[in-house]
């Protein structure tokens, strides 16, 4: 082996292997470009002939000609061994690769054997052809994805392997025959169209069969052979993988047909794990090609069941997942063929994060005017890992809060609700970094001014020049405090006498009660009316600079005398206090 590894080095320039995927310069000795394993803006990957290596100075990727097959065409050494020793004219001692070259041989030439008495059954079969016609597939898709007919004769497959000197017990192996010597072999496939499948490299490895009648089951899918494991094969990946490359996003289906739908669709990184659950192998295989995956499975009840598990198991593997809601009953391919590619597309694009996905199917079930959907909603916002996507959530869920008209109000009890809850998870064993995130998310903590305000109003003397401030909501952006300024000109129509001991127990709201206590007796709170009239002039100014910035933003105003005039109105609107 040592001998073919230095053969093959000796023959291939790594230099031209390399020059294949990436645009290399002479610097030198050494040739340069731009690192194929990382973002690169400068040129810092090198390649070495005298050496034989690669190395990227910035990210660290470092090999020879091997480890450069092994990388950039995803495949393991004894694959990569073989790609060499071809390109090199190398031929290799058998043991080389695991597996003896004949038998490996004999079993290539079986399954292809098969694809070529399938491809030219489909030729002869009127019935297969109408088939397939009628599922609105012609005789392009059918060439491009290998589309075959298996006759219902029962040894037609087992008389063309015969021509050939296969022998049957092989092909057994292969699930293309069953039986046995004593009894005789018949075919596996009877009646039915063939999908040829094929390892991520194009190897051709099994086939499964559908029926073009009403034959049960419905699929025959390959079971494992020498050849085929159907947890590490997806179909369709050989296809898909250079579209997952490039955008770093796959499409998972249910069958085969809705592969080969969402390929004519344009979606060219669709796969399917046929008729068996996702694997944690699957999941690898995803994984080396792409980073995000959208489940675009059936809606029944089977479908979402198998879409929770596969969701799971991705995120595992370390893939971002989203979710795509099929129209009751449909599956890509009766998208295609009822819409049209648009149909499947929309399909993928209105895809969901988890989360948002969970909030949809409690929302088919429950309205948020029954008592369980606020529990579960909350449960399920607090579960939500990305920390930063809480309180989008929460926003889109606040108008509906029950018994709260007010949004900001709404907003804020669902907040306290989820933080809680996710308080409590954090407590059975969860990470500090989460912690600083959700106080982080809850915003920065109200204001100087604001709080002053609020004092204010618990302070006798400025209670009423606190009060028309706080009666003006939209001063306050912090939203608890604009949460109180609200629940205080909602429970009182003018400013309250008395110390706070005297009004606070009219205020309904526990939180709200206890906030104004807090501040009532926050002992860093200077309160005298010039401090107050401070804070509210500093409110009016910040809310000014606001409403400026949002004209601006939205200045699709032709007529700039126009926003002038809606500055000056807003100027004009305050009432500065002495
Ligand atoms: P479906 O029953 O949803 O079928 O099974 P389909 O893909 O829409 O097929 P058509 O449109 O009726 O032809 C989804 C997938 O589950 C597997 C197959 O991979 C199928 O594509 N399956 C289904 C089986 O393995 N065996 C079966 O009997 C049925
Ligand atoms: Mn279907």
């Amino acid at each position: 082996m040592a001998d073919e590894l230095e053969l093959i080095r000796s023959r291939i320039d790594i230099v031209d292997l390399v020059s294949e995927r990436v645009a290399l310069k002479r610097a030198g000795k050494n040739w340069k470009g731009l690192c194929p394993f990382h973002d690169d803006r400068n040129p810092s990957f090198n390649v070495s002939p005298d050496l034989g290596i690669f190395k990227c100075w910035s990210c660290g990727a470092t090999g020879d000609l091997f480890t450069w097959v092994m990388r950039t065409e995803n495949v393991e050494f004894p694959e990569a061994l073989r790609m060499l020793a071809k390109r090199a004219g190398v031929e290799l001692k058998q043991g080389s690769q695991g597996l003896s070259a004949t038998q490996r041989e004999q079993w290539t030439e079986a399954m292809d054997l098969a694809q070529g008495f399938f491809r030219r059954s489909l030729e002869k079969s009127e019935q297969a052809k109408d088939y397939l016609s009628r599922r609105g597939i012609g005789g392009d898709v059918a060439d491009s994805w290998g589309l075959g007919y298996a006759p219902d004769v029962g040894e037609a497959l087992v008389a063309e392997l015969k021509r050939h000197q296969i022998p049957l017990a092989e092909a057994q192996k292969l699930f293309l025959v069953d039986g046995d010597a004593v009894r005789g072999f018949q075919d596996r496939f009877r009646g039915r169209i063939t999908f040829p499948t094929h390892d991520d490299r194009g190897h051709l490895v099994a086939f499964g069969g559908r029926t073009i009648g009403d034959a049960i089951p419905k699929y025959i899918n390959s079971s494992d052979t020498p050849l085929y494991s159907k947890r590490r094969v997806l179909y369709g990946m050989h296809r898909a993988k250079e579209a997952m490359r490039q955008s770093g996003h796959g499409v998972l289906v249910e069958g085969y047909l809705d592969v080969i739908a969402c390929h004519r669709a344009g979606i060219e990184s669709a796969v399917a794990s046929l008729g068996t659950a996702l694997s944690e192998d699957h999941c690898r295989l995803l994984k080396r090609w792409c980073d995000r995956v959208t489940i675009l499975y059936d809606a029944d009840e089977a479908g979402q069941k198998a879409a929770d598990r596969a969701q799971e198991l991705l995120k595992t593997a370390g893939i971002a997942v989203e979710l795509a809601l099929m129209p009751d009953g449909q599956d890509p391919d009766t998208l295609l063929r009822t819409i049209g590619p648009s149909g499947v597309l929309q399909a993928v694009e209105r895809s969901l994060k988890p989360t948002d996905f969970k909030l949809l199917q409690l929302r088919k079930r429950m309205s948020p005017t029954e008592d369980g959907f606020w529990k579960e909603a909350v449960a399920i916002i607090a579960a939500e890992p990305e920390v930063n996507e809480l309180a989008r959530h929460i926003d889109a869920l606040c108008s509906e809060y029950p018994y709260v008209r007010d949004k900001v109000r709404a907003r804020d009890i669902l907040d306290r609700q989820v933080r809680g809850l996710r308080k409590g998870h954090r407590r059975s064993g969860g990470a500090r970094k989460e912690i600083k995130a959700v106080v982080a998310m809850t915003g920065p903590k109200m204001d100087a001014a604001e709080r002053t305000i609020l004092a204010a109003f618990c302070n006798q003397d400025c209670r009423s020049a606190a009060w028309e401030a706080v009666a003006d909501h939209e001063l306050f952006s912090h939203a608890t405090a604009r949460a109180i300024a609200e629940t205080l000109t909602t429970t009182f129509q003018q400013a309250p006498a008395g110390e706070p001991a005297v009004w606070l127990g009219v205020i309904a709201d526990e939180e709200i009660r206890q906030r104004l206590a807090e501040l009532a007796s926050d002992p860093l709170l200077r309160i005298d009316p010039v401090v107050l009239s401070d804070a509210i002039n500093q409110l009016r100014k910040r809310r000014e600079e606001r409403s400026v910035a949002a004209l601006r933003e939205g200045a699709n105003e032709p007529d700039l005398a126009q926003i002038q005039a809606k500055l000056q109105a807003l100027k004009g609107g305050f009432s500065t206090p002495k």
